[in-house]
């Protein structure tokens, strides 16, 4: 059965749709199915697409990503995906507050899934420079491919 994947940040316009992004060229790389999506905590950016400095990072190593629109995490996504992972701790504390109890999805943090990166958060780049959309890009990828090779069961 295809798996499915549900990134968490707090915006849903900046990290989590790069990371969103990110595993869906890793997933078509590998020949993996897998449903992907993304979501925020927080409702400030509801049907906004991603931050523009965000695209911009997306589209320079080839992926467009204009067409998403943020939306909140929600009760039921416990119940449709397989994996929700957050970018950073506080969005994990969040997920594990709002979590139904005897819902499927496993929970992690997206760089626990990297080796020796266990424990760091995807820094939110919003107040940030360029640079920092470069590294968050940077950071998402490492995640997306430990993740996507763990679920195709390679990594
Ligand atoms: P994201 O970045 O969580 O990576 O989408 C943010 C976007 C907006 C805000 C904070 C973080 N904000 O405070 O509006």
């Amino acid at each position: 059965m295809k798996a499915s994947v549900l990134f968490v940040c707090l915006g849903n316009i900046c990290r989590s749709p790069l990371a969103e992004a990110a595993m869906r060229r890793e997933a078509e790389q590998l020949g993996l199915e897998l449903e992907v999506d993304s979501a925020g905590t927080g409702d400030w950016h509801l049907g906004r697409p991603p931050d523009s400095r965000a695209a911009e990072v997306a589209l320079r190593n080839g992926v467009d990503v204009s067409h998403l629109r943020a939306r909140r995490v929600g009760p039921e996504d416990f119940h449709r995906f397989d994996h929700i992972v957050a970018l950073d701790a506080q969005n994990l504390a969040d997920l594990e507050a709002m979590r139904p109890p005897g819902s499927k999805a496993e929970l992690s943090l997206l760089l626990d899934h990297v080796a020796g990166r266990e424990g760091e958060p995807v820094a939110d780049p919003f107040y940030g420079e360029a640079e920092h959309f470069d590294r968050a890009w940077s950071d998402v990828s490492a995640g997306a491919r430990s993740l996507a090779r763990k679920i195709s069961g390679t990594g």
